[in-house]
């Protein structure tokens, strides 16, 4: 007879992914799917093909699934401990990242901003409310360095470095809400670093240091698992350095 499947640990709770389908998303998932993972194994992955499917450019698709979050929570008695929003956008058919200011495209900009930014405000406004009001909790959004205002020593990628700032910003913002309701919840923005996906595929040089997304996954988990509440509101490497904004 096979088991039934163990309940959540309402101390250990429930993770969830948005961005699943992507390269990192996706081993994120993986990785907290282990049961030693940070939430004993209990994690759901939201994407643009997950049932409830989550798109950015259609707000009640979050509300929606935020509420099956909710509803998931409630039956199997735990909470929601950890969120981590994994998607992003550099290129596609809108466009690419730009080398100059003449190749500023208002189209591209759009999705860039939708993506990068708009999409994770929404997130924000629908599954923030979601944390518990007392115990650790984390919510992590996967931004870039290329997004630092003080580290930008190249130029160039105009819509996504602006698109990343305005995440960070978003993340800052909400940490100080976040905050007061519950002092030790967490928000933070992280770098991940180079990774082998789709979105750096075109763009990854000999020389960096570009890792597979498990390497990637594990090691911003673990970064997130050492942070405490005063590191809250801050841009984070996977190395667990603080970046500047
Ligand atoms: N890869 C790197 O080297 C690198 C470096 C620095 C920062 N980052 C950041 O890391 C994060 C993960 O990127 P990745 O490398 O894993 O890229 P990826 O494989 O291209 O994944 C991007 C994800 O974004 C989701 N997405 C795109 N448009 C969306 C929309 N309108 N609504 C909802 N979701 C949408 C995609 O959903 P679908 O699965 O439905 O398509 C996918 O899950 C991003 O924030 C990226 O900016 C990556």
């Amino acid at each position: 007879m096979t088991e039934p499947p163990a309940r959540p640990e309402p101390e250990r709770g429930l993770a969830v992914v948005l961005g699943a389908g992507g390269g990192l998303g996706a081993a994120l998932v993986e990785a907290l799917q282990r049961p030693e993972g940070a939430t004993g194994g209990h994690v759901l992955a939201l994407g643009r093909s997950s049932t409830p499917a989550i798109d950015y450019a259609d707000e009640a698709s979050l509300h929606n699934a935020a509420a099956w979050v909710s509803a998931h929570c409630e039956a199997q008695h735990t909470e929601l401990r950890l969120l981590l929003v994994a998607s992003g956008f550099l290129h596609g058919a809108s466009g690419q990242p730009e080398r100059s200011w003449a190749h500023l495209e208002p189209a591209y900009l759009r999705q860039v901003f939708e993506v990068n930014a708009i999409g994770p405000a929404l997130v924000m406004k629908h599954f923030l409310p979601l944390l518990p009001k007392t115990g650790r909790c984390v919510a992590g959004f996967v931004s870039a360095k290329v997004g630092s205002i003080g580290d930008n020593a190249l130029g160039g990628w105009y819509g996504y470095r602006a698109s990343k700032a305005a995440l960070n910003q978003l993340v800052k913002t909400a940490a100080i809400e976040l905050k007061r309701r519950n002092p030790q919840a967490l928000c933070v923005a992280l770098h991940p670093g180079t990774v082998a996906t789709a979105l750096s595929a075109p763009f990854s040089k000999s020389g960096l240091n570009v890792r597979q997304p498990a390497v990637a996954a594990d090691e911003l988990l673990s970064v997130l698992a050492g942070l405490d509440a005063s590191c809250s509101g801050q841009l984070v490497d996977y190395q667990g350095k603080v970046l500047p904004w």
